[in-house]
C-alpha cells in the first residue's frame, strides 16, 4: 500500500476547476515532485491533502485511510507536515518558540498539567525545547534562535519552517516551494537538506518550479498543466516528453536541463493562467488558507464550493 494516494481529484471553485483529474501516489521515503506552470493546481492539491481544501471529488488516503472531511489538525496528526509557499512563521514569536509549537502536536500533557505546572508538564516542556533545538540544528540554522522569526533573513526563514514541519516527526513531508527566494548556495544547501530529511525515513512531496533541483532529487515527477495532469515518471522521461515541453516550457527543450539556481518553470512566459506574474517567493494569496499554523482549521477562508 502506498504512504500516500490520491485519485482522479477534482476541485472546483465556481465555474474555475483548478484540479481536473489528479492521481498520484507517494510511497514510504519516496521524493515525488509536482511541476507546473503557476495557476496549474499545485498548491490546491497539496491544501485538499491537508484539509484546507475539501475535492469536489476523488479520493485522497494516507496508508488506506480517506483524509478528505478531517480537520486539518486531525491530518498533521495522522503524520502529514508541510510547510507554505507564503511563509507562515509566527514573526512575533521567537525562532525556537515556532518550532517548539510543531512538538506540541505529540506532547503528552493536559491543561490541568500545565496549570498545575506538574513533573510531568516541565519534562515534556523540556523535551520540546531539547526538540526544537535539535531540528533547528538539522536544517543548519545559523540565526539568533531567541530573537524574532520576523527578523531572520528570508532564506533562514525557510529552513525554520522546515524545522516545525520536522518537529511533528511526520511520514510525510509536502514542501511548497522551498526553494523560492533562495540564492545559489542556499539551493543547494535546501537540495541536502531535503535529501537528509529522506533519509530519516520521512516521505517528500514537493513543488518546486527550479528544474534543476527537481530533477537532482526527485524519485518521480508529476506534471500539472491547467489542473490536468500531463505526465507522471521518472525525471529523465519526464523532461523529455513532448507534452511537458510544449506544455510550459515553450518547446524549449534545453529548458529542462541546468543545474540547481538555473531554469525555473513559471510558464512560458513566467506568466501564469490567472494573468499574474510571479517567482514564488513572497506571494499573497488567500488561496493557501488564511495565515496561522495549519493546525487551525481554516475551513472558511477559500470561498468557491470546495468546501462544501
Ligand atoms: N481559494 C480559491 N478561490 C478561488 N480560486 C482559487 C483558490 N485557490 C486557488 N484558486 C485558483 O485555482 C488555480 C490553481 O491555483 P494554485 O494556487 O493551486 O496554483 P499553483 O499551481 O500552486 O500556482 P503557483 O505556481 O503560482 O503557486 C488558480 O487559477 C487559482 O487562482
Ligand atoms: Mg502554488
Amino acid at each position: 500500500m502506498s504512504l500516500l494516494s490520491v485519485a482522479d481529484l477534482r476541485l472546483t471553485f465556481g465555474g474555475l476547476v483548478a484540479i481536473d483529474g489528479l492521481s498520484f501516489s507517494v510511497d514510504e521515503a519516496e521524493i515525488v515532485s509536482v511541476i507546473g506552470p503557476n495557476g496549474a493546481g499545485k498548491t490546491s492539491a497539496f491544501n485538499c491533502v491537508t484539509g484546507f481544501y475539501r475535492p469536489t471529488s476523488g479520493r485522497i488516503t494516507l496508508r488506506g485511510r480517506d483524509l478528505p472531511g478531517l480537520r486539518p489538525s486531525a491530518i498533521a496528526g495522522l503524520g502529514v507536515a508541510r510547510t507554505f509557499q507564503n511563509l507562515r512563521l509566527f514573526g512575533e514569536l521567537s525562532v525556537l518558540d515556532n518550532v517548539r509549537a510543531g512538538s506540541h502536536l505529540w506532547l503528552r500533557q493536559s491543561v490541568l498539567d500545565a496549570l498545575l505546572h506538574t513533573p510531568r508538564y516541565r519534562r515534556s516542556e523540556r523535551e520540546c525545547t531539547e526538540q526544537a533545538h535539535h531540528w533547528l540544528d538539522f536544517v543548519g540554522l545559523r540565526g539568533d534562535r531567541y530573537g524574532r522569526a520576523g527578523n531572520l533573513p528570508y532564506g533562514e526563514q525557510r529552513r525554520t519552517e522546515i524545522a516545525r514541519a520536522l518537529a511533528r516527526r511526520p511520514d510525510l513531508l509536502l514542501l511548497d516551494e522551498p526553494a523560492a527566494g533562495l540564492n545559489r548556495g542556499e539551493k543547494a544547501e535546501m537540495l541536502d537538506l531535503i535529501r537528509r530529511v529522506q533519509a530519516l525515513g520521512v516521505a517528500i512531496v514537493l513543488i518546486e518550479h527550479d528544474m534543476g533541483l527537481v530533477m537532482e532529487v526527485s524519485e518521480r515527477v508529476v506534471v500539472l498543466n491547467f489542473g490536468r495532469e500531463i505526465a507522471d515518471g521518472r525525471p529523465e522521461d519526464v523532461r523529455r516528453d513532448p507534452a511537458v515541453i510544449e506544455a510550459y516550457l515553450g518547446g524549449d527543450t534545453a529548458a529542462t536541463g541546468g543545474e540547481t539556481g538555473g531554469t525555473t518553470t513559471n510558464g512560458k512566459d513566467g506568466v501564469g493562467r490567472d494573468g499574474v506574474r510571479r517567482d514564488g517567493a513572497g506571494k499573497d494569496r488567500a488561496a493557501e488558507g488564511g495565515t496561522g499554523g495549519e493546525t487551525e482549521g481554516k475551513d472558511g477562508t477559500a470561498g468557491g464550493d470546495a468546501h462544501a
